[in-house]
């Protein structure tokens, strides 16, 4: 679809106070940061070997097609903290890593130049992004003073000059004033910069996005299956008041998949599924240089198939419609226990009368996993007349296959810790007017990134 129309459609779908409608993130974001796989410890030679890594062509796709991580979506590249130099000699009195006139001061030991840095991306065709209001040493700046809005200009202006085009918010520091980050950066960028809010306490979080992009809706995540259910879990609130949509995404943190000694392979499968089927950003954070990491989650990371319902959006984000009473105890983040439902079924419509879902088993043992089709959203039973029946077509997403034609239901063993994820497709026989209208109506938006990756195919 032409720019034009998509942009005039948003222009209605959304009233000013939604989002930034700047035509950033009208799809949930897609990329890498560096976070869960370098922690306090990232230098840029690392960052930049991460790059070549993203725009590699090592893997085929399902088509037997060589992609790069970049050609699937992952092609934006964000720092996280450590970049600063905490304790600064140069540091005005009371600050860490902000001088007198309020500039941020990079530890030049891990990161010799951020301008080559980011002109790297630049020549690979990734978008690099910028990390502030850091955990790691954060400056206590005076809000009265004029201290912090003196800081936020001056980093504002740091990230155009060192040539990010994104940026992470974190929610330690003082500069917390989202209103101030977007008046600078509005200022001194040209183009709109992608903006993540990381700060999960503040109180205006579900109430649209007019300073930012996509907002951090939990604690940060785990390499552990309690973590990811419990983050996961964090989504719904904001989903069931219609709070995550194009231009203003929740988001449950970087993924764990593939970071080393974390999750196994089911709960690789589940975490990636869950994050995909809420419209969460998907941001990888494992070493995409590692060839065994590589053979293990490739299939995951690339399934076109899921990264297309991730991608969707027909006016309604995804979420939960049922989940068992039972639940397992999980040990959190090594105090308090979390009650996770034994199984939990989401589903997400994804346009052209499609409804993804996914069923996920939180048990220790496998499970039999039923997805009763009136009971899901958007699946809709008086489609053709079918009178007491309901058929669908049900394909497994994981494995790319047509699983035939279902009456009512559709039941599937799971194993522990694992999630089946299927999409539902009406048979299309016929079908009466009044209701194929009604499902135009939910095709609101032909997602431009969806066709991108559909021209992989
Ligand atoms: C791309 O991957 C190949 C095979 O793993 C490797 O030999 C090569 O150095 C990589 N290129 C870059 C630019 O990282
Ligand atoms: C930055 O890149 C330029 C041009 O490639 C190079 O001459 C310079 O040494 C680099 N500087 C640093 C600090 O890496
Ligand atoms: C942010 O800063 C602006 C301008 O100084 C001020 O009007 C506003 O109240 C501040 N917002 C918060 C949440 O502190
Ligand atoms: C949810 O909000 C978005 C953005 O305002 C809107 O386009 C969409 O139609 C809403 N969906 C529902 C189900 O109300």
């Amino acid at each position: 679809m032409a720019p034009i129309l998509l942009s005039t459609l948003l222009f209605f779908a959304h009233s000013a106070v939604d989002g930034k409608d700047d035509g950033l993130a009208l799809t949930p974001p897609l990329g890498w940061r560096s976070w869960n796989l370098f922690v306090g410890n990232v230098h840029q030679y690392e960052l930049v070997a991460i790059m070549n890594g993203l725009v590699n062509r090592t893997r085929k796709n399902r088509f037997g097609k060589l992609v790069s991580l970049c050609d699937l979506g992952y092609c934006e590249v964000g720092l996280d903290d450590t970049w600063q130099a905490c304790g600064s000699p140069r540091a005005a009195e009371g600050m860490h890593y902000h001088d007198a006139e309020g500039n941020p001061i990079v530890n030049s030991d891990r990161f010799p130049s951020m301008e080559n840095m980011t002109e790297h991306a630049k020549s690979l065709g990734l978008t690099a992004g910028w990390y502030s209001n850091n955990c790691a040493c954060n400056d206590h700046c005076n809000f009265e003073s004029g201290e912090c809005e003196m800081q936020i200009r001056q980093d504002s202006k740091a990230l155009v000059d060192y040539g990010f085009s994104s940026l992470k918010i974190d929610g330690c520091g003082n500069e917390k004033n989202l209103t101030l980050w977007d008046k600078y950066l509005t200022k001194f960028s040209k183009k709109p910069i992608l903006v993540e809010h990381c700060d999960k306490n503040d109180p205006l979080l579900g109430q649209g996005c007019p300073t930012y992009h996509f907002y951090r809706t939990s604690v940060d995540i785990r390499n552990n299956y309690a973590s990811i259910m419990h983050n996961l879990g964090t989504i719904e609130a904001y989903r069931a008041t219609n709070s995550s949509y194009p231009g203003c995404w929740a988001y449950a943190d970087m993924l764990q998949v593939g970071v080393r000694h974390g999750l196994n392979i089911q709960e690789t499968r589940s975490h990636f599924a869950g994050w995909a089927i809420v419209s969460s950003p998907l941001i990888l954070s494992h070493d995409v240089n590692d060839k065994e990491i590589t053979d293990k989650i490739w299939d995951i990371i690339s399934n076109d198939e899921i990264l297309g319902v991730n991608q969707a959006y027909v006016g309604e984000s995804g979420g939960v419609y049922d989940t068992a009473i039972q639940t397992i105890v999980m040990d959190f983040e090594g105090n308090s226990p979390i009650f996770i439902p034994e199984y939990q079924y989401l589903s997400k419509p994804i346009g052209n009368g499609k409804v993804a879902v996914l069923l996920m088993n939180s048990a220790d043992e496998p499970r039999t996993l039923t997805a009763n089709f009136k009971q899901i959203p958007y699946v809709d039973c008086s489609y053709d007349n079918q009178g007491s029946h309901c058929d669908y077509l049900v394909r497994d997403i994981w494995k790319h296959s047509n699983l035939g034609r279902f009456r009512d239901s559709w039941s599937v063993e799971v194993e522990s810790h694992d999630a089946a994820f299927i999409v539902l497709e009406h048979l299309g026989i016929g079908g009466d007017s009044d209701q194929n209208e009604k499902r135009k109506g939910l095709e609101l938006l032909r997602l431009d990134s969806r066709e991108k990756l559909m021209a992989l195919v």
